[in-house]
């Protein structure tokens, strides 16, 4: 019978072909010319429906077999042609130097700020946050710095347009906070003493950008609260800190200054054989002092059990007096060349 026959040498031929496909776009356009709509066994297939009642049966089952068997081979041929299309052209030369992935650094000012975190930890300071976006109440008045006070003008900032319904709440002023001081108020609003903790964060002036400042800086703030605390301990931690970041010649002095939420208030002044070498004799560090009762008042504090101190620190500061570096916007370019060297 003719048509039995056939199937068997046509298998054949589409199973050379396929194999011999050079390429995926050959395989394909081989594949359309058996089994495509118009394909040579399609249209065998087609032929099925001429034949006898008897030789149907016979005749589908060895057809469907091929098919299986052509699709099996096209499947296997594309993926050896596949495989074939993604190796690489060239041989490859295992002796060639590997390439090295270049790794990722910590900025200088994540690194110097970590430093100086890891130095309060060994003295039993926890690390505690709060938000850039303030308001003016946890910024300003609750550190006893009321709208009208002159240090204000010092720490002008961003304000945000005033939002909510004003019939329904006085608006809250919200503004960029212009220093770390504001967590103070959080976290002792929200915990009883005694408390030690650190924040460093990132702060927001209005100060045009020159060699010194920056209008976006980061600062660290410290705040210990407990049962007879003193100026000695103050001091003595800040050394201590400054010491572990600095090595053991710096020497730090207090000088008696004004911030509204401590009395009696310093400014630390900082030296080592770097400071002298740049031919200075002090560098103005930090800003500190004993918190002032009216800030415990407001937190809700007895004074009269609790007293404490707080200091701020400026981080860049801290990163330019390290690393003799003189040039604050340095931090910000983001230049490779720059940010290599730590
Ligand atoms: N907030 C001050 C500033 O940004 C620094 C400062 C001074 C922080 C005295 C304090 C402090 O906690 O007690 O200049």
């Amino acid at each position: 019978m003719g048509f039995l026959n056939d199937i068997e040498p046509l298998k054949q031929t589409a199973l050379t072909e396929l194999n011999a496909a050079p390429d995926l776009a050959a395989l394909e356009q081989t594949k359309g010319s058996w089994i495509g709509p118009n394909g040579k066994f399609t249209t065998l297939m087609k032929q099925l429906g001429t034949l006898s009642k008897e030789e149907k049966p016979a005749a589908g089952k060895l057809i469907n077999a091929a098919k299986i068997e052509l699709e099996a081979a096209l499947t296997s041929r594309r993926e050896e042609l596949e495989l074939k299309a993604a190796l690489p052209k060239e041989p490859t030369d295992f002796t060639l130097p590997g390439r090295r992935r270049a790794l990722g650094k910590l900025h200088p000012l994540t690194q110097v700020t970590d430093d100086i975190v890891r130095a309060f930890r060994k003295i039993g300071f926890a690390v505690a946050d709060g938000p850039e976006i303030e308001d003016e109440y946890h910024c300003f008045d609750a550190l006893n710095t009321p709208a009208d006070h002159p240090a204000r003008d010092s720490q002008d900032t961003f304000y945000l347009a005033k939002t909510g319904n004003p019939q329904a709440a006085p608006p809250i002023s919200q503004l960029l906070r212009t220093h770390t001081s504001s967590v103070q108020i959080r976290v002792m609003e929200k915990q009883a003493p005694p408390v030690r903790i650190i924040v460093p964060g990132r702060v927001y002036r209005r100060d045009n950008a020159d060699a010194t400042h920056n209008p976006t800086f980061h600062q660290i703030e410290g705040l210990y609260v407990d049962k007879n605390v003193t100026v000695g301990d103050l001091k003595g931690t800040v050394e201590f800190v400054f010491r572990e970041l600095m090595g053991d010649d710096v020497k730090i002095r207090f000088r008696p200054h004004y911030f509204s939420y401590t009395e009696p208030s310093y400014e630390i002044d900082f030296t080592n054989a770097l400071v002298k070498k740049m031919g200075k004799d002090w560098l103005e560090i930090a800003g500190c002092g004993m918190v002032h009762p009216q800030v415990f008042e407001t937190v809700g504090y007895d004074p009269e059990v609790w007293t404490g101190w707080a200091f701020g620190f400026g981080i860049e500061r801290i990163a330019m007096l390290r690393y003799g570096i003189n040039d604050i916007r340095l931090f910000y370019e983001n230049d490779v060349r720059f940010l290599k060297q730590f």
